[in-house]
């Protein structure tokens, strides 16, 4: 269970050469491990995800990949008037598993159906993707991940949208799929959740922190958040960063 799946040693990456978005990101996922990816607005999350995608160079360092990568994007960017059901958007995920010659089978469209049933919604199979809500819909993306069964698992905030009660779902399907040996990247905005996992990654144009959620202290938290960072005590805190953008949109208009 200690194999490693994805791992970047050095790691500086970004839009436009010379100037890295994300500089000196060491850190490993191993066979059976959550790493939770916490940073403020414009940390450099999804940069993260993009470069270990492939679909961002290595400026320095490197990025190791061992195996196939599922993604769910942060936010879908898919036309949502684009005639496909649920059913279709999940069964996207069989494609690449699938010989160009073949059509899609039954038991794609089982596992499909599956895997919808996994994220409660099965009963909507038949809808159209873009009638459905923004949490239904980054439900559905979580589906079609499961579908793919990729070692590998980026998540770029899976829960922004997503009810409570959605979210106990996929947090124990995620648990699961960790106990099978997967490795999950997690980006989130809750630092309570992001501790929780096996491992917490921070990131601020620059890797702040690495290692698990208890040694996340307030040194490193400030230097993952600045100093937008309320500390409730007993090691609990939060960010307020959003909150404040907010604020200020609320008093100019
Ligand atoms: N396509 C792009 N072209 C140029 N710069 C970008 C691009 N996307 C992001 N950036 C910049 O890279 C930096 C990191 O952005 P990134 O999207 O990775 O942050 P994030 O941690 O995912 O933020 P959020 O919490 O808002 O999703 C920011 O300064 C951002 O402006
Ligand atoms: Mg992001």
């Amino acid at each position: 269970m200690s194999e490693v799946l994805i791992e970047a040693v050095g790691l500086s990456t970004g839009y436009a050469p010379g100037e890295p978005a994300l500089r000196g990101v060491t850190f490993a996922a191993n066979a059976g491990q959550i790493v939770a990816v916490l940073g403020p607005n414009g940390g450099g999350k999804t940069t993260l995800m993009r470069a270990l995608l492939g679909e961002l160079p290595p400026f320095e360092g490197r990025v190791d990949v061992h195996g196939e990568i599922a993604y769910v994007p942060q936010t879908e960017q898919a036309r949502l008037d684009f005639p496909v059901s649920a059913l279709d958007v999940a069964l996207m995920g069989a494609y690449r598993r699938t010989p160009w010659w073949k059509r899609l089978g039954r038991a794609e469209h089982d596992r499909a159906l599956q895997a919808l049933d996994r994220v409660g919604l099965r009963e909507r199979a038949k809808d159209r993707f873009g009638t459905l809500s923004g949490g239904q819909r980054q439900r559905v993306l979580i589906a079609r991940a499961l579908v793919q069964d990729a070692p590998i698992l980026l998540l770029d905030e899976p829960f922004s949208g997503v009810d409570r009660a959605s979210e106990a779902t996929i947090l124990g399907l995620l648990g699961q799929l960790r106990a099978q040996g997967h490795a999950l990247l997690i980006c989130t905005h809750d630092i309570e959740q992001g501790r929780g996992f096996d491992r917490v990654l921070g990131v601020h144009g620059e890797q702040t922190f690495f290692g698990p959620g208890a040694a996340l202290d307030a040194a490193a938290l400030e230097r993952t958040y600045g100093s937008e960072i309320v500390t409730l005590g007993e090691g609990a805190a939060i960010a307020v960063q959003c909150h404040h953008h907010d604020h200020e949109h609320d008093q100019h208009g």
